[in-house]
């Protein structure tokens, strides 16, 4: 069976270092292994819309801004099929379909749904009044419209951050739905999830559980170089570490999971002078080192902020860099999405097609019950 990707993300802002160790960087790793045979990165507009029906010019200018951010993390669009969900319709079709595979019992309780509802502050009832709006809809059922998504590829993996498993295992079920009721026409995805556990859900720089753009906690791959040092030295670490010489706490302390998820041993080599003071100087070879001094105490807070920041912009400036490049000829990545949406319709037609024959409402191909030839 081919090995096929397929993943994506809102278009409602810039992508962050949470994307970014997250999903993104698996992404670009993927796809330079050669393992798979197509692999499709889908900018979700439609699914955007399922709580931004007021602001459509939000995802519509956030379009080329998670365009630029792709190409510039290194997604290449010769390996790579980059296209926009709303330009595929027939999503659309296979949603409506699948939908009655699905009861409202089951959606009320994906996490991920519930969890999404609460934080938007729908409220559970609807009195007519703008102040008091319910779910919409289309926002609950967009698990649905995730499922019809991954199953118009075929796809067999989906790479995605630890949020995205109970959408998986939902389409999961809608797949095993309707093979047993049609027969076996669509494929069950397997979720690929990141190896090293700081990257499944990178805090915010304040320290909550995730970076998200509402909570204003976020380092962007776009942000200038000045502006990610400003916001690691202004990161939230362990409130206990008070005086340098305090024992400090690594565990549950954002820059140390920062540092997990992107310190590598070669940087010591690099950026090892960050640790060298007027009063203490350290030799790290190693972020276990860094831990262990940290955990003893003497090792102040200001120290690893600046070799984070360091660490920080080293990986981020090749990406600012290509982004600049790109930024200078947008038509050109026009067609990249253009490009990869023609594709993208072609392979998820071929999927309606037999979706349609599984289910036996392709009338006009069925001679035996037209007598058409
Ligand atoms: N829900 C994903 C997100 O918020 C985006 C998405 C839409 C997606 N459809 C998908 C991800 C299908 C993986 C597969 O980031």
């Amino acid at each position: 069976m081919a090995k096929i990707i397929l993943t994506g993300d809102r278009p409602t802002g810039r992508l962050h270092l949470g994307h970014y160790v997250g999903s993104l960087r698996r992404r670009v790793e993927l796809q330079n292994t050669g393992g798979f045979d197509e692999i499709f990165i889908m900018i979700a507009d439609a699914q955007a819309l399922t709580d931004n029906a007021d602001n459509p010019e939000k995802v519509r200018q956030n379009i080329i801004q998670v365009a630029l951010d792709y190409l510039s993390a290194g997604l290449d669009p010769k390996k790579v099929h980059i296209f926009i969900q709303s330009m595929v319709p027939q999503l659309t079709e296979l949603t409506f379909y699948y939908m009655n595979l699905v009861t409202v019992q089951r959606l009320q309780r994906n996490p991920t749904v519930k969890q999404e509802i609460k934080l938007r502050g729908f409220s559970e009832t609807d009195d007519g009044s703008d102040n008091k709006a319910g779910t919409p809809v289309g926002f609950f059922c967009y698990p649905i419209s995730q499922a019809a998504d991954i199953t118009a590829f075929k796809a067999t993996t989906v790479p995605v951050g630890e949020d995205q498993e109970p959408m998986i295992e939902q389409c999961r079920e809608i797949v095993r739905k309707f093979n047993s009721v049609y027969g076996p026409a669509l494929v069950e995805p397997e979720i690929l999830l990141p190896d090293n556990a700081a990257c499944l859900r990178l805090p915010g720089t304040d320290g909550k559980a995730k970076m998200s753009k509402s909570l204003g906690n976020c380092i962007y791959l776009s942000d200038p170089e000045e502006e990610v040092t400003r916001k690691v030295k202004g990161m939230f670490t362990d409130p206990g570490h008070l005086q340098v010489s305090d024992p400090g706490k690594v565990e549950g302390n954002p820059v140390f999971t920062y540092l997990d998820a992107f310190c590598r041993d070669e940087h010591f080599a690099r950026f090892g002078s960050c640790f060298q003071g007027k009063k203490v100087s350290f030799e790290f070879r190693n972020l276990e080192e860094v831990k262990a001094q940290y955990r003893a105490g003497g090792l102040g807070d200001m120290m690893v902020k600046n070799f984070l920041a360091a660490v920080l912009n080293d990986t981020l400036e090749p990406i600012r860099q290509r982004r600049a490049e790109l930024e200078k000829d947008l038509p050109a990545v026009w067609e990249v999405l253009r490009e990869g949406s023609e594709v993208a319709a072609r392979t998820a037609q071929k999927t309606l097609e037999d979706v349609r024959k599984a289910m036996r409402i392709d009338y006009f191909n069925d001679s035996e019950l037209t007598g058409l030839q």
